[in-house]
């Protein structure tokens, strides 16, 4: 039996890392065994006077117990003092006293050289999304809900390297699921799923906004897959031992601030005629599947931030949308092409929340992976990922 990892640092309080410190620490004054944190530290790297009010905040989440430490790098530690932030570490102590650390920084991949220097006794080491590419990896791929039999082995064997797959590549792994329990007599390999993921160039908190339209230029690197997404996607799939998916997805960059929406075309190897009602099934089963009746972008992204449950502990205020997929109702529709019905129907993303619950999800596995039981997770979480209809 490992021993329990207890001493966690989190590096970055961007938009993934800020609300991942809020969460971790709002569910470990839950008091639930998974969180029982014995420190909790977070590194802000530049000491920046509009930035203080939200690290006070986090530093008085929990009024009792463990609370949030910040550090920062050595030379930076004056310049906080400065603008009235006392951090408790320096960035290397931080380091040395936290055995799981959550990189949820752009720079995870090349951060990856420094924690090895870290890496010698049992520590675990976890980026988000971006940083798992082909060539370049900083670790395993996790995606909630797909391969949690995968990571928990591989932290059993001393596994230290992971990546908390990103908010596509949940989304996408969602509607592979979808489609698979909509159509389980189907063979998996004629069932042919391709995306186009319409992606919003900047988060709506940024200061510098893009203003251009891109399309993905054509990915050497992924030229079967068509981007990283679906390589990540089919990643997490073979790692326990599913390699039968045809998946497909392309990407474009449009310069808007709300919501990252996919189009979806799933080709099936015969005619079905009650396939829309089949995969309707299969989305109104599915707890991290959500649905809308909108079709613009700004009213599910607006309605998804909304404050949607009071009637709870604070730990499962639903005040975002944390759901992998929200699929646009309006859209859904079948047509038969060549004998064979086409599935069609477009989903939004919600971006900058559905990986905080595979956060918490991680952390907890890395935490302790013998004690750790996913069906137990997804059902202390499940009152986040209510009301579904937005
Ligand atoms: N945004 C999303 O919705 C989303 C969703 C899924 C996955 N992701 C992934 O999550 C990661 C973080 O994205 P984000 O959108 O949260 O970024 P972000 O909002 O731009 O925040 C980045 C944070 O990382 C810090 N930082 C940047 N470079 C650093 C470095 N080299 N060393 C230490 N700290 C550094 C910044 O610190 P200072 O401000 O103090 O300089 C800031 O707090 C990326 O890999 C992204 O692909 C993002």
């Amino acid at each position: 039996m490992a021993q329990e990892r207890r001493r966690i640092l989190i590096r970055g309080t961007g938009t993934v890392g800020y609300e991942f410190i809020r969460r971790l620490c709002l569910f470990t004054a839950s008091g639930h065994p998974y969180f029982d944190w014995e420190e909790i530290i977070f590194d802000k790297r530049s000491p920046f006077e509009k930035n203080v009010p939200k690290i006070k905040q986090l530093q008085e989440l929990i009024k009792e117990g463990v609370r949030p430490r910040l550090c920062t790098r050595k030379e930076r530690v004056e310049e906080f003092k400065q603008i009235g932030l006392q951090p408790t570490y320096t960035l290397e102590e931080a380091l040395e006293r936290a055995d799981v650390v959550f990189d949820a920084t752009p720079s995870g991949g090349e951060n990856k050289r420094l924690y090895e220097t870290y890496a010698g006794d049992g520590r675990v080491f976890i980026a988000e999304g971006s940083e798992f590419k082909k060539k370049k990896q900083f670790g395993d791929i996790f995606v909630s809900g797909v391969n949690e039999r995968a990571v928990l082995d591989n932290l059993q064997r001393g596994g230290q390297f992971f990546v908390v797959g990103s908010c596509n590549t949940h989304a996408i792994a969602r509607n592979v699921l979808l489609i698979k329990k909509a159509f389980p007599s189907l063979p998996q390999e004629e069932i042919r799923i391709e995306a186009t993921v319409l992606r919003r160039s900047d988060d709506p908190n940024k200061e510098q906004t893009t203003t251009s339209f891109s399309f993905s230029r054509f990915d050497e690197e992924y030229v079967e897959e068509g981007s990283y997404h679906a390589y990540n996607v089919l990643a997490a799939f073979r790692s326990v031992g599913d390699e039968g998916i045809k998946l497909r997805v392309t990407v474009a960059k449009l310069a808007d601030p709300f919501m990252h929406c996919l189009l979806w075309k799933v080709t099936l190897p015969t005619r079905i005629p009650d396939a829309r009602e089949r995969f309707m099934e299969a989305v109104i089963a599915d707890p991290f599947c959500s649905r809308t009746g909108y079709r613009q972008a700004n009213i599910v992204y607006w309605e998804s931030k909304e404050v949607k449950r009071f009637d709870v502990a604070p730990w499962l205020l639903r005040d975002r949308c944390y759901s992998h997929t929200i699929v646009c109702l309006p859209t859904v529709g079948t047509r038969v092409s060549d004998g064979k019905t086409v599935l069609e129907y477009c989903t939004f993303t919600p971006q900058d929340s559905n990986v905080i619950l595979s956060n918490l999800e991680m952390a907890c596995m890395a935490k302790n992976p013998d004690a750790f039981s996913t069906e137990e997770f997804h059902n202390l979480v499940a009152p986040l990922l209510e009301p579904r209809e937005i």
